[in-house]
C-alpha cells in the first residue's frame, strides 16, 4: 500500500485545522510538517508549538521533517511535542548513528533525510537502525519547486538496495509530487509520498489527495 503524506508547508494558516480536516476526508495516511530553521535551509517555517498544537486533534501520525542543524538538540524536543515519526537530515550532523539511538529510545520512529545530491552509501550504516528514508526530490527549503529527474534513479536504488538487504523500511519521496509524476514516483519504488502544493493549491485538498492514493495505487495493480 503506497500512503499520502499532505505537507502543511503549502495549507492556509488561518485555516489550518480545516485544511487538515480537508486532507483527513480525502483518505491521507500521514501529515507531514516541515520544520525549517533559517540555517540549514534558507527559510523559516514552523515549529514545536505547532506540532504539539496539531498532536491529538488529527487521527493522522505526524510525520514531522526537520531541516534543522543540531538535530541531536532540537528531534527528542519535537517527540515530545508529539512527533510520531522524526526524520531529520544526515547532511545536519556528524552523529547521526547518535540521533537515531535518543528517537528510538524516546518511543517514536525515526527516519533520514538525504539531499537530492547526498549519495545513497551514507546509508550503508544506517538502513538497519530506521524506520524510513526519505529521499528529497527537490533542494529542501521551499514549497512549489520543480521534482528533479535524476531523483527516479535514486529511488530505485534505494528500493533494490532496502529489498537485498530484507531491511523493514518505509522509502518516503518528497517535493515537487502531483497527479501527473506520481505514478513515476511509485513505479520507481517509494510506498510513502509527501504532497504539498499540489494538494493545499488545489481547489480541493480532499480530492487531490484520493487521486494522488488512485494513481498511486493503479500502478501497483
Ligand atoms: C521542502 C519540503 C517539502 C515541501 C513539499 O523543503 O520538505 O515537504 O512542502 O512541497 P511540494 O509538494 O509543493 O514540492
Ligand atoms: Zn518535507
Amino acid at each position: 500500500m503506497v500512503r499520502i503524506a499532505p505537507s502543511i508547508l503549502s495549507a492556509d494558516f488561518w485555516r489550518l485545522g480545516e485544511q487538515i480536516r480537508r486532507v483527513e476526508e480525502g483518505g491521507a495516511d500521514l501529515l507531514h510538517i516541515d520544520v525549517m530553521d533559517g540555517s540549514f535551509v534558507p527559510n523559516i517555517s514552523v515549529g514545536i508549538p505547532v506540532v504539539r498544537a496539531i498532536k491529538g486533534r488529527t487521527r493522522l501520525p505526524l510525520d514531522v521533517h526537520l531541516m534543522v542543524s543540531d538535530p541531536e538538540r532540537y528531534a527528542p524536543r519535537f517527540v515530545e511535542a508529539g512527533a510520531d515519526i522524526v526524520t531529520f537530515h544526515v547532511e545536519a550532523t556528524p552523529h547521526p548513528n547518535r540521533v537515531i539511538q535518543i528517537v528510538k529510545s524516546m518511543g517514536a520512529k525515526v527516519g533520514v533525510v538525504l539531499n537530492p545530491t547526498t549519495p545513497l552509501c551514507t546509508l550503508d550504516y544506517i538502513l538497519q537502525d530506521v524506520d524510513m528514508v526519505l529521499l528529497m526530490s527537490v533542494n529542501p527549503g521551499f514549497g512549489g519547486q520543480k521534482f528533479i529527474p535524476f531523483v527516479l534513479d535514486k529511488i530505485r536504488r534505494l528500493r533494490e538496495m532496502v529489498d537485498d538487504r530484507g531491511a523493514k523500511v518505509d522509502i518516503e519521496v518528497d517535493g515537487g509530487i502531483g497527479p501527473t509524476n506520481v505514478r513515476d514516483v511509485v513505479k520507481a519504488g517509494a510506498n510513502v509520498i509527501v504532497a504539498g502544493s499540489s494538494v493545499f493549491a488545489s481547489d480541493d485538498p480532499a480530492a487531490r489527495v484520493a487521486l494522488l492514493k488512485r494513481l498511486a495505487a493503479e500502478v501497483l495493480g
